[in-house]
């Protein structure tokens, strides 16, 4: 009798979600903060400012104050108009610089056109930059020194370090070359330490699937949903997306849904590891904002 064996081998994709990676690191900074006030030192306080009414910036802007209040910090915010002067916000700006008793300053980007971010970024003190935006850190995060890393890469670092994904000796590829991630991501995955090999990709690139085809890591940071989808990833592959896109939804009851820029659908039944929008990188966010305010506060008191 012939025996017909068949196997068929079933395969899913990892599901690498953040709301379990950005509560570990919230309860280790409660506890740090605790420690820290517990020593006699005021807490740790931030200022966030904000100019206008974009709709996403207010609600990032009202996760961070419900963060930074869940431990304890002191958290100043500063609603301004949209047709604020530049100069009335750089005025701003350096009386928080020199006010002793604000330790993190974040201006919510992005700004209302007629006011020049490259300006307003460059006037905040370095020491108290959180978002690790000023030239002063851009420049030492790129010289390997001390430095405030930009939250979303250094959340980035710590979920793949929290799902034990193995950076030395593999290849990396970011798409997206912004300021706040695509840049300092691939200055990250260069360090010593870190060690994969790192190719930045852009709009102008001849042939974006050649590329990724052969990554291990792919971070995706364009801010256009399907920008990549399964037939861009090899199998083994880790995919962590960036993007936070709204799409209009009329079954929703705030009229949109969040993607990210990969087609999370499509790896369904690949062997891919892929972080997920919602409940994905964005959450981690806002907890590398507090780790960073909590260090400027702890520098300040030294
Ligand atoms: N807008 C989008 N992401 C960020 C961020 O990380 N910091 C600030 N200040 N603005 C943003």
């Amino acid at each position: 009798m012939l025996l017909l064996s068949i196997s068929i081998i079933l395969v899913s994709m990892r599901r690498l979600g953040c709301k379990e990676v950005a509560a570990s690191v919230m309860d280790r900074l409660k506890k740090e903060t605790e420690l820290f006030t517990g020593e006699g030192n005021r807490a740790p306080s931030l200022a966030v400012v904000l100019v206008g009414h974009d709709p996403a910036s207010e609600t990032y802007v009202r996760k961070k104050a419900e963060a930074a209040l869940s431990l304890g910090f002191l958290h100043f915010q500063y609603s301004l108009d949209e047709d604020t002067e530049e100069e009335e916000l750089i005025a701003l700006i350096r009386k928080l610089n020199d006010d002793g008793n604000i330790d993190g300053i974040l201006v919510q980007l992005p700004l209302p056109p007629h006011i020049s971010e490259s300006r307003v970024i460059n006037t905040i003190r370095s020491d108290k930059d959180v978002d690790g935006f000023s030239p002063v850190n851009a420049g030492r995060l790129l010289i390997g020194e001390d430095c405030f890393v930009p939250c979303t890469p250094k959340g980035i670092m710590e979920t793949m370090r929290y799902y034990g994904i193995e950076t030395r000796g593999k290849k990396a590829v970011v798409i997206g070359r912004s300021n706040i991630v695509g840049k300092p991501m691939a200055v990250l995955l260069m360090q010593r330490g870190i060690d994969a090999t790192v190719t930045v990709c852009n709009t102008r690139t001849p042939d974006l699937k050649e590329e990724t085809k052969s990554a291990d890591i792919i971070i995706v940071a364009t801010g256009h949903p399907g920008t990549i989808d399964s037939e861009y990833v090899k199998d083994g592959a880790v995919v962590i997306d960036v993007g936070v896109n709204r799409i209009p939804d009329e079954t929703k009851k705030n009229g949109f849904r969040l993607v990210g820029d990969a087609d999370y659908a499509s790896f369904q039944d690949r062997d891919v590891s892929i972080t997920p929008v919602p409940g994905g990188i964005g959450l981690m966010t806002v907890s590398m904002l507090m780790s960073n305010t909590l260090e400027a506060a702890r520098r300040r008191r030294k």
